[in-house]
């Protein structure tokens, strides 16, 4: 596939299966996430790997961190929150560990990591396989991100969930884009 038609035909996955990028497939996307842009080279990107075996232990946090702040939560609503850590065979936490306090603001190294993200998705496709990039309130709490292994200036973006789509969906639509483009010329 084109590198252009890869970029505009991404889409994310709607059900997920294995095979997962694992070994070499999972090598390679890290190592395209690892060129996204990277203001004053700080390297600040975290990458977390919840293999197949760590999934339910996944989940276990998910359904915690619900408990926690949704204390009413049915046995049936955690149980949904559990299941979502079976969506795909792989999991990819994305963070950006952040250093304040230097030139480089904060934002633009979280930025970076979003970037590594996009990549990372990309890459999948490059490779055969998909993903879908989710959040949701575990992704922002610093019990779960404390038990990723993750640090108090890691700011997690994405739950990259990985695999093989089950049924590749039929091809994306082209996105219209005119609209949200102005081209600027000075005033006078
Ligand atoms: C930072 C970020 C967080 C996201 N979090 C969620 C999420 O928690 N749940 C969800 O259903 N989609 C989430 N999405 C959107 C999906 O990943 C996906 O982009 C969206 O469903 C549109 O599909 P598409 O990628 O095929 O255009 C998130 C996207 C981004 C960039």
């Amino acid at each position: 596939m084109q590198a252009i038609d890869l970029l505009r035909q991404r889409k994310s996955a709607v059900k997920l299966t294995d095979p997962a990028p694992d070994g070499r497939a999972l090598e390679l996307m890290l190592a395209a996430a690892v060129h996204a842009p990277d203001h004053g080279k700080l390297r600040p990107w975290r990458f977390v790997v919840i293999p197949r075996e760590a999934r339910a232990g996944f989940g276990e946090l998910l359904a915690a961190q619900l408990q926690r702040t949704h204390a009413a939560s049915s046995p049936e609503t955690l149980a949904r929150e559990r299941q979502k850590a079976f969506r795909a065979p792989l999991i990819l936490v994305v963070a950006a560990h952040t250093t304040p306090g230097v030139k480089i603001p904060v934002i633009e190294q979280v930025l970076s990591a979003g970037a590594a993200a996009h990549s990372i998705l990309l890459a999948a496709v490059a490779l055969g396989f998909n993903g879908v990039w989710k959040t949701g309130a575990p992704a922002y709490d610093e019990t779960v991100r404390a038990a990723l292994g993750l640090g108090a200036d890691d700011v997690i973006v994405g739950f990259l969930y990985l695999g093989t789509e089950v049924a590749a969906a039929a091809q994306a639509a082209p996105r219209e884009w005119r609209d949200l483009v102005h081209h600027w010329l000075p005033p006078g």
